[in-house]
């Protein structure tokens, strides 16, 4: 179903710079060579009725309402198949036709219950709209005889319904999950009269492969496939874009509205990062807006065994600003901090940041990326000059070979791995280094042609050994090396990586991986062609996080994979905003635009905006900020939309230290696992519920659209410039366009961003200034930021995380494509019918050993602690190695992850733990101390104070 502002041209419009001029009803029209006569008729404003067609899939030709006449051509070909010629004239209306239109929609009416008054599409509707187009007055075969009118409906899914009995039998949604989704998950079963559409083997939706996108419900023009929301609510009747709120890879939605509730998000067409997909979070998973856990007044409290009280605004805020005050008075100016959101705007993270710096006079803030993409921050500006990936998501359809290392792109950046699976299933070569068998490896129409099973934690010796067959067999690319990067560099890089033990069969003794599998992957990647590397926390969260990033960069600028389409070296971003709060100088050592504040130019040009002095010393990074509130000199922490209680490693130590401090202020949606131990709580805002924008994995800046006023009044940036304002340092702002332009102002790589410019070309990519007025979709064309490109040499250096007779197995852990992260949003959506609890996957061998069943409750120990939950039985995950998600805060996933981190920026070792996993029957000792503490901690809140209305 079409979104209520979309306009249909029928077909696709093809990328043809050529275009040929023809006559639909007498009107010239020129088209771009390989459109269809009936894309030529849109154009020409002739629009030509259809059922079958649409501009978003291939067209199928099976409806047969789209006739036309072409002078000289016999019969009434159809328009969505039939290719528009040079000198062609089309008419697009004539008696026949419409005879011949009318006959065909008698037919389908005379198969589809006429509930027009009562349909949930009733005005929405093509098939209502198609009879209207063809002037259908009567139909004269009745419902006598046979019919679908009373196929049983399917519910089963939890956002959508599929009525068979208003199935024109069209296959848009066949093709839409084929083409669009690439789940193959819809197949039409029977031929003839008897056919009908089916998920899976005459499964119902939920049973099926169907992972829930949407793009079937977007495909029918009927009511067929029909959010349950639109049946509760009615049909929307305004229409907000804006961007969504989960992944880095940032979708682009038109929320459908009535009043304040919203309808449905329709994936936006035009969106420049999705172009109209969706995937089952951003598409459904909004229902977390308006829960009833949503704490929607300020609150304050002494301490945290006390009941909450809640307060006015003005009491929270002068609570906050009278109590840092006080513990920099008693503690020192470093005894106070903040942790920026990835998931609220840039413009909200530079106000945090700016009150760190400016007002807190120090720099004690950080970010998640802390935990994520610190890495790629590091490697990447070392090697090439910018922390950030270098290519737009469209530069995959470029792509000949793609190297997938640490991600899997179809659980946690779905909507570009749907991208990514068509750029294959056209034929491109896939290698995946992953210890698992992620989805990629094997799927419809999809196989790898490598899948390096490495040990958790060889990322870097495994990458020293593609890199020595390249070098050692002469597939690298010098021409291309020795011009843009610094040659005595490349020289060292070329010894260093060609030395024997980096040889395939050493490399096999440290990663498992056999040496035949890492040659032919080194010459995939490396022939000819265009080669890009997408990657995700399997490569950042580990001891040698940034080396990795750093080893992944060598190899493209050794192979010449950098610098145009189709290749690069690509961080697949978690969060919505993770890329933007790293761009706004959300880390203690940088200022936005990854100026390092000990640089004394980029400090005066904020000294002198924002009339302040600044600190040139890094201020803590968030492990160092746990660290110093257990020796007692940090006292108070300002936490925006972050629940590192449960996401972070090591849940025991965090727990510790936050409860030595005096003043933690959480500024949530919910009384998340940080907000347990909070003094303040103050009521934030969903992405519906303010403007300004994210930026995405791809440095793409687009706009988020207040869709309705904040639930508790206040804006997140408007929280931060209160508190500003109440600690005596004014931050006036009418509208977040107004922090935008003073980012502009501060920092050159935004410097030609803008709201208006953002609304007019529907994103902007930086870097964004008077060289690239309209953005940099691909980074590092002719020449790297940074000058030369810089080869760093990445010696293998073994995690002191090591596996023993205690804890023989590895722990490695990950997410699901239904949750997101500590799953404080999906879990209160329907999504959790899809993911309940986090499981243990383990392998059959490891199972058998330790006398472990599927489904029975296993303990994981690990030197850091120990947690129960569910044991998964499966052969995606090698021997010796197991995984689980940490989506749910009563597993407590973290509490067994340990605090090793990447030695260049204290990025966790998530993905390597040593542990041992036993049968137990009982949950751990810190699950039982959880669950009482959040009994406790909700007595708290349900004996809160409340504020008269
Ligand atoms: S479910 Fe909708 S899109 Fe699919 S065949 Fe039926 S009418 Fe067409
Ligand atoms: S919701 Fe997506 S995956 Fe499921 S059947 Fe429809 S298109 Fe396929
Ligand atoms: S892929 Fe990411 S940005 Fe797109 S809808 Fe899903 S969660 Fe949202
Ligand atoms: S729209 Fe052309 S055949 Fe259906």
């Amino acid at each position: 179903m079409q979104s209520i502002t979309d306009i249909d041209l029928g077909t696709k419009k093809p990328s043809s710079g050529k275009t040929i001029t023809l006559e639909v009803d007498g009107v010239a029209v020129s088209v771009p060579e390989g459109s269809s006569v009936m894309l030529a008729a849109s154009l020409a404003g002739h629009s030509v009725p259809k059922l079958c067609s649409t501009d978003t899939l291939e067209a199928f030709g099976s409806c047969r309402l789209c006739m036309v006449e072409i002078e000289g051509r016999r019969g009434y070909p159809a328009s969505c198949t039939t290719p528009a010629e040079a000198g062609m004239k089309v008419r697009t209306q004539s008696s026949r036709l419409g005879d011949l239109r009318r006959g065909v929609m008698e037919l389908y009416i005379s198969d589809h219950p006429l509930d027009c008054l009562t349909c949930p599409a009733n005005g929405h509707c093509e098939l209502q709209d198609m009879a209207g187009a063809v002037g259908l007055r009567e139909v004269r075969y009745g419902f006598d005889g046979e019919n679908h009118l009373h196929a049983e409906k399917d519910t089963s899914n939890p956002y959508f319904t599929f009525d068979p009995s208003k199935c024109i039998v069209c296959s848009r949604c066949v093709r839409a999950c084929d083409e669009i989704q690439g789940t193959l998950a819809l197949t039409i079963d029977g031929r003839g009269f008897a056919s009908k559409i089916s998920p899976g083997q005459n499964q119902d939706f939920m049973d099926s492969e169907c992972v829930s996108c949407g793009a079937c419900v977007q495909a029918c023009p009927t009511a067929t496939l029909m959010e349950k929301s639109v049946y509760s609510y009615g049909q929307p009747d305004r229409v907000v874009e804006t961007t969504c709120a989960y992944c880095g890879v940032g979708c682009s939605f038109k929320a459908e509205v009535k009043g304040n509730q919203v309808v449905r998000m329709v994936p936006n067409k035009n969106g420049h990062a999705n172009e109209g997909h969706s995937c089952v979070k951003g598409r459904f998973a909004f229902g977390y807006t308006t829960h009833p856990d949503r704490i929607t007044k300020p609150m304050i409290r002494k301490s945290i065994q006390d009941p909450w009280k809640e307060v006015t605004w003005g009491e929270a805020i002068g609570h906050v600003a009278s109590e840092f005050k006080r513990i920099q008075e008693k503690h020192g100016r470093d005894s106070i901090g903040a942790v920026t959101s990835s998931r609220c705007t840039n413009e909200e993270t530079f106000l945090v940041q700016k009150l760190v710096r400016a007002v807190f006079q120090n720099n004690n803030v950080d970010t998640c990326a802390r935990v994520c993409h610190s890495p790629t921050g590091y490697g990447l500006k070392t090697t090439f000059g910018t922390s950030a990936g270098t290519q737009e998501f469209r530069s995959v359809d470029e792509t000949d070979v793609v190297l997938v290392i640490g991600a899997n792109p179809t659980e946690g950046h779905p909507v570009f791995a749907s991208r990514m699976k068509r750029t294959l299933r056209g034929g491109a070569g896939l290698i995946v280094v992953d210890p698992r068998a992620i989805d990629l490896v094997r799927s419809p129409h999809i196989k790898a042609d490598y899948h390096l099973q490495l040990k958790p934690g060889t990322n870097v010796a495994l990458l020293n050994g593609i890199s020595h067959v390249i070098v050692t067999e002469g597939l690298a690319n010098d021409a291309f090396a020795l011009e843009r990067c610094d040659p005595a560099e490349y020289q060292a890089w070329k010894t260093f990586v060609s030395q024997a033990k980096y040889s395939p069969e050493e490399v096999e003794q440290v990663t498992g991986v056999p040496a035949d599998q890492i040659r032919g992957a080194a010459r995939l990647y490396a022939r000819q062609g265009n080669s890009a590397i997408y990657y995700g926390l399997g490569v950042t969260e580990h001891s040698q996080g940034s080396t990795t990033v750093i080893a992944m960069a060598n190899l493209a600028m050794a192979t010449g994979n950098i610098g145009r389409e189709g290749v690069g070296v690509n961080p697949l971003r978690g969060q919505n905003n993770v890329q933007g709060s790293c761009d706004m100088g959300s880390f203690p050592h940088e200022l936005s635009g990854y100026r390092h504040v000990s640089d004394a130019a980029a400090r005066a040009l904020f000294e002198k905006d924002w009339n302040v002095t600044l600190q040139s010393e890094p201020g803590l990074r968030i492990p160092n900020m746990f660290d110093a509130a257990l020796d007692g000199s940090f006292k108070g922490m300002y936490i925006q939309g972050e629940d590192f209680v449960q996401s972070d490693p090591n849940t025991q130590h965090i727990e510790k230290a936050m409860s030595q401090m005096e003043c933690v202020v959480v500024q949530d949606l919910f009384l998340n696992e940080t907000a347990k131990f909070a003094h303040v709580f103050l009521p934030g805002s969903t992405f519906l519920e303010k403007d300004g924008t994210f930026t995405n994995a791809e440095r793409r800046i687009q706009l988020v659209r207040k869709v309705m006023p904040p639930v508790a009044g206040l804006a997140d940036w408007e929280i931060t410039a209160e508190i500003s304002n109440a600690m005596g340092y004014p931050m006036k702002y009418n509208h977040p366009s107004e922090i935008m332009d003073e980012i502009a102002r501060l920092t050159p790589t935004f410097a030609g961003v803008s709201f208006e410019k953002i609304d007019k070309l529907g994103s902007v990519q930086w870097p964004c200034n008077e060289k690239a007025p309209e953005g940099t979709p691909t980074m590092h064309i002719g020449g790297f930021v940074r000058g030369k490109g810089k080869f760093v040499l990445t010696e293998y250096v073994a995690t002191d995380e090591r596996t023993s007779r205690k804890y023989p197995l590895i722990l490695t852990t990950g997410r699901t494509l239904s949750q997101y992260n500590v799953g404080a949003q999906t879990r209160r959506t329907a999504n959790v019918v899809w993911h309940e609890e986090d499981v243990l996957e383990i392998h059959p061998h490891d199972a058998e050993n330790r006398g472990i069943k599927d489904g029975q409750t296993v303990e994981i120990a690990s030197r850091a602690g120990k947690v129960s939950l569910s044991a998964k039985v499966t052969e995606r995950i090698q021997p010796g190695v197991v995984y689980t998600t940490f989506h749910h805060p009563d597993t407590g996933t973290n509490v067994v992850t340990t605090e090793n981190s990447d030695w260049a920026t204290s990025c966790p070792e998530y993905k390597v733990t040593a542990v041992e996993v036993t049968p137990v029957s009982k949950p751990s000792e810190w699950q039982e101390h959880f669950r009482e503490f959040t009994e406790q901690q909700e007595e708290l809140l349900a004996q809160r104070v409340v504020s008269k209305p």
